[in-house]
Parts: structure tokens; sequence; C-alpha cells
């Protein structure tokens, strides 16, 4: 589907819309014409239909991906006095759902060559409060696992993976999802599987996890008003469960579509000077973004405004400089591969709508630019 706008978008998603409009109007209806619009047969759908997808024992759908974190790290018992060990570079939700939880997350900087954590850096920030390595397959990118799970087991740690951004990427030959402890994920619109609304999920293999996080999400409660512990009120509604199930059957063509995206990204910004993507040896991206790097970041991206382009920055202001951290230790921190990318990455426009014109003229524009 081409865009009839004069502005190449970040992201289609009113086209993505209208591709599925008569599934998606099917769905509402369905759900609408039942009694059930909270923990009913929509969701199990979807919770059996997503843990199959990403090869995990079960997944339990709860109301956003900060959501599925928190709950995540409370299944796991984490609370205060402990530590998490994060990225650095990610959104500020990874950090927030440490602190939600009472305890306290320690970054580990991104390397400025590759933008990610290198195992020997988050090999140094474990202490003995560490309780948790919380890896985010930002951008996508799936993070190089194996390193990590067998630091953990070293340690005696879990290992919880942020895939926000990485629904269908791929490890060696399996996909993410089942191959930690715990796989967080937000259904957010944007995503590459996006709700019409908020969502999340986290999926386990681990029945007795699977347990906790079920009743954690329902006010601590696995029996109407028997509440054995202090839970939550956070649960993927019936509505959004149905959109979901309708946008899975789409998944791997829509990220294929992406990929073909990236893929002329590469081929065409290929010594141009823009530091493009990498993908680590064995894994397999699904392109939630296609961030460049290049330190003209803030001229290119008002050249290609100039130009009807839309770009997104992710992010602007690393977590550690967020105004909520200010009266905090964090807010201190020096982390200065973070600082660095969040002055140099540009987002530019990527999804399974964009069309070869609207990608023809984001080429252009960016063949055009002197810094
Ligand atoms: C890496 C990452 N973690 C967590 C989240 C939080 O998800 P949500 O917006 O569904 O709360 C997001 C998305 O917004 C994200 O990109």
């Amino acid at each position: 589907m081409t865009t009839t706008s004069t502005t190449v978008p970040f992201l289609d998603l009113r086209a993505l819309h209208a591709e599925l409009q008569d599934e998606l109007d099917a769905a509402a209806l369905g759900v609408l014409r039942s009694e059930r619009v909270l923990l009913g047969p929509e969701l199990e759908r979807f919770e059996s239909a997503w843990a199959q997808a990403v090869g995990a024992g079960s997944a339990v759908g709860v109301g956003s991906g900060l959501d599925a974190l928190v709950l995540a790290l409370r299944a796991l018992d984490v609370g205060p006095g402990d530590e998490v060990v994060v990225p650095a570079h990610t959104f500020v939700a990874t950090w927030l759902a440490v602190l939600h939880v009472g305890a306290t997350p320690v970054p580990v900087d991104a390397s400025p060559e590759t933008g990610t954590w290198d195992v020997d850096a988050v090999a140094a920030a474990i202490g003995p409060r560490t309780r948790v390595l919380l890896p985010v397959h930002l951008y996508g990118q799936p993070v190089e696992l194996d390193p990590l799970l067998r630091l953990a087991e070293r340690h005696g740690l879990a290992v919880l993976d942020d895939a926000a951004q990485a629904h269908g990427a791929r490890y060696g030959d399996r996909p993410v999802g089942g191959l930690t402890t715990l796989t967080a994920w937000s259904f957010y619109p944007g995503k590459n599987l996006g709700a019409l609304g908020d969502g999340g999920a986290v999926t386990t293999s681990d029945p007795a996890l699977d347990r906790r996080l079920r009743s954690l999400r329902n006010y601590g409660s696995a029996e109407k008003y028997v509440h054995t512990e202090v839970g939550w009120n956070s649960r993927l509604d019936e509505l959004q469960a149905a959109f979901l199930s309708v946008k899975l059957a789409r998944l791997d063509e829509h990220n294929a579509r992406r990929a073909r995206v990236a893929d002329r990204y590469a081929a065409e910004l290929a010594g141009t000077g823009l530091l493009l993507p990498a993908t680590a040896a064995g894994t397999t991206p699904v392109w939630h973004l296609y961030v460049v790097r290049t330190p003209a970041r803030d001229a290119l991206r008002e050249h290609l405004a100039a130009h009807g382009v839309e770009t997104g920055i992710h992010y602007p202001v690393p977590c550690h400089h967020q105004a909520a951290f200010a009266d905090s230790p964090l807010g201190r921190l020096a982390l200065p591969g973070a600082e660095q990318l969040s002055r140099e990455v540009l987002s530019l426009p990527m999804g399974p709508h964009l069309s070869d014109a609207d990608q023809d003229r984001v080429i252009a524009a960016i063949k055009e630019f002197r810094p």
C-alpha cells in the first residue's frame, strides 16, 4: 500500500490497520457480542498462540510492557536490597520496572563502537546483591544470550530479557522468548506486534513462575476473593487479545517486509558516512527500528524533515539524565557510551508499509545531505 501523504511517515499504522480492517472489525465485534471482556477465551487463545510462537511453556497477558517487567521481577521475588543489571542505553521502562519493585538498577554502559553492552562489563557489574540480569533486545536486535546465561548460571542469577522491541527475533535457530527464565513483551501499538491500546505479556517455561504471574496480575488471587499476596490489576483484555491474534497471524510476513526495507537501506546507505546498524553473528533481528548513527545527527534530522521525511530518536535523553532520577545516585552516574548514543542515533522510517517510492525519497535525501 502506498501512502497518499506528502510526508514519508516514520511508521504507517493507518496502512497496517487498513490492511487488516475486516479481520480487526470481526475481532472487535466478536468480543462485543460475547459475555467476556476480561480473562476469557480470547486471552487464552492468544496466550497459547504467543507461547507457541516464541517457544515458551506459557504466556501470561498483562496490561503493558512495563507491567510485564514489574510482574516478572516480583515473580522472582526481587525487592528492596536487590540489584538488577540493566543496560544504560534502553527505553526508560527497563529501569522503572526495577525501581517499582524497590530494587536498584545497576546500569552497564553501552560500548561506543557497538552500542550494546559487552559481557565482560556485565560480569564486572555483578556483586553480592545482584539477583537478575536484564538484557534488552533493543531495536529488534537480539542480545547474545548464551554468554549471559552462562554468567547467570555461574552466579546463581535469573535472566529476564526485555523483548518489547523484538517480536519474532531469533537467537540461533530459536525464537527469543523461551530462552531465559522469563521474557517480558510489550504490545504497545507501534511495536512489531502491537495492540490497539496498551498490552504486554510475560513468557516462561517455569510452571511455578507462570502460576505466580497469573496471581500477581489478578490482585494476588488464583481463586475469587482469596488473596494470597499483594497483587496488581494488570490484565490483557479480551479486545486487545482478539486484535493481537489477528496481527500475530501476519507477524512473520510483516517482519519479512521490514527485513526487506532494512536490506535496501543497508545496500543504498553504505558509503554515505553513516554508521549503519550491526547485527550480532547468528542472530535474526526484526528491525523494530532502523537506527543509524552520525555525529551530525541533529543537522541530518533537520535536513530530512525539510525533505518531508519523519524520523525518530531512540532515545534523546539517556535514562540516567532523566529528571525522574535527578535526586537519586542514578542521576550522578557517568555513562559516556549512552550519552554519546543519545547524541548520535537517528531512526529512519521503517515498517511493513513503507513503500519503495517513499524509501527512495528517504535514501535520496540522505545522499544529498552535506554535514
Ligand atoms: C525496551 C522497552 N521496554 C519496555 C517498554 C515498555 O512497554 P509499554 O510501553 O508497553 O509499557 C518499551 C516500550 O514502550 C520498550 O521499548
